[in-house]
This record gives C-alpha cells, structure tokens and sequence, in this order.
C-alpha cells in the first residue's frame, strides 16, 4: 500500500513541476525500501509461493513490450544477417516475457532466464514445459548468476531485457549506485554489435540519466533513449533504450 501510495503521489508531483518532483524524490529517503536490494528477501519471496503463479514487475500487461523487442529483432536480422540470436532477461524473476516471446519469435534464438535465486528459475522452467511449443525454434537456458558478474563472453546478446532489476540493485543503501555500475558494465561488455538493452523502471528520468550518462561516457558506441511506457498501478513507467552502435 506504501509503495502504491509513493507511486501516486511522485506521478502527481511530476506532473505538477519536475523540480517538485526532484524534491519528493530525495524526501523518499525517509521511506525504507532497500529490503529490494537484499537476496534473502527475494530467496524468502520466491520460496514463500505456493503456486507457480507468476509476479510481473512495472507492467500490468507486456504485450506491447514484447511487440517492441520483435519488431527491433526483424530488423536487426536484417541488419546483421545472424543465423542465431542470444536474448536474456537478467534478473527475470516470474516475469513472462521470455515466455510469451518463445511463442512468437520465428528464427533460431537462445533465450536466457537469469536470477540470482534458483527458485524462480524452477519456477520458470516449470511454465515453459507447460506451454512448450514443438515448433518453437527456441531454446531456453535458465541460469542462476548474479547481473553484477555475468558468466558470459563479451558481445553475446542480441537483446538485454532488465524490468525492475537496476532498480532493485540501486536500493542498496550503502553500495547502490557501485553495484549499479557493475550491472552496466556487464551488460554493455556482453551486448552484442547492433543490440540493445531495454530497461523498464519507475525511476525518474533524470535520475536514470544521471546514471547511464556515467557508463556512456565511457563508450564511442553507445547511445541512448527513452519514453514514458504504461502504467503501474496508477503511476508512469518508462522504457530506456541503449543501443550498442556497430562501427
Ligand atoms: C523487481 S524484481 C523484477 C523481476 C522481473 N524482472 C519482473 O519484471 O517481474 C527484481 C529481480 O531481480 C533479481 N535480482 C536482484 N538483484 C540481482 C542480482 N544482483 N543478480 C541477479 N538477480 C538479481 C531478484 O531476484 C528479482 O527476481
């Protein structure tokens, strides 16, 4: 409830004035929420699920999210004539939209579930042979690993989904903004030529900004954008796109 409140009251205030906005944003500070940073908290949430039922953070319905990753694949396909695609959501909790794009996607893909706890990848996995397609072209991996050191080669993914999960690392009262870095650094040392990474957050743009602008600055290759993207219960979400630019 606190946190559907929170939401409300930062979209009122943005919406009023960005400067306000700034304000109610450090006053969150009295707000406690660094337990989202913490993995026992999501070891405890995941395994108190009695049911495989699915939470899916920030947006109430991802068809249109979905929609954006196929139609940058197509033409991505083009672009780089690949005969295979690597796309991995880290820190995918239940989310489903590795799920509903397995359903959807047409050429060869590896799709990567990543989580810090191995219970909802169980979790994951169980949903994915429940609706297994034989004729997807899809293989699916679920991995449990943390997004501050990814056990990956560099250049891998064609397509970084990250819903929530900077987020989650950013809460971190003491190491947030550290951590955060870490994250980022390994998501554009494992991003593909030509790929993007989407992040989808509640967090103020100018705060995000701020943020990305640090590893940006760092790259010749990289650029950025972003735009308001749905609603979650009652309050703006938006999406980032970084875009690793082949050269
Ligand atoms: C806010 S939830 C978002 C879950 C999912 N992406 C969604 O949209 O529903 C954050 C997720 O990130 C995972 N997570 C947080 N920090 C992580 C880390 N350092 N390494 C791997 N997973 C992490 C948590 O276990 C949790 O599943």
């Amino acid at each position: 409830m606190m946190q559907i409140w929170l939401r409300q009251t930062l979209s009122y205030f943005r919406k009023l004035s960005p400067s306000m906005s700034r304000q109610f944003i450090l006053s969150r500070s009295t707000y406690d929420d660094s337990f989202l940073s913490k993995r026992e908290y999501w070891l405890q949430n995941y395994n108190e699920k009695q049911t495989k039922k699915r939470m899916e953070w920030l947006l109430d319905d991802t068809d249109e999210f979905v929609q954006v990753i196929l139609s940058f694949l197509s033409t991505h396909l083009q672009q780089t004539r690949k005969d295979y695609l690597h796309i991995i959501d880290f820190g995918c909790g239940t989310s489903s939209i590795l799920l509903q794009l397995q359903k959807e996607i047409y050429f060869p893909s590896n799709l990567w579930c990543l989580d810090y706890v191995t219970k909802c990848l169980q979790d994951q996995r169980h949903n994915f042979i429940q609706t297994c397609h034989n004729s997807s072209k899809c293989k699916v991996y679920f991995l449990t690993a943390d997004v501050t050191a990814l056990p990956f080669r560099d250049r891998l993914f064609d397509v970084m989904i990250d819903k929530g999960t900077l987020d989650s690392v950013l809460k971190d009262k003491k190491n947030g903004i550290e951590l955060a870095m870490h994250m980022l650094k390994e998501a554009i040392r494992t991003l593909a030529p030509g790929g993007i990474l989407l992040q989808v957050t509640d967090e103020d743009p100018d705060c995000r900004l701020t943020l990305l602008d640090k590893i940006i600055i760092l790259h010749d290759n990289l650029s950025v954008s972003f735009k308001s993207f749905g609603n979650s219960y009652g309050t703006e979400c938006f999406m980032f796109t970084i875009t690793k630019k082949i050269i």
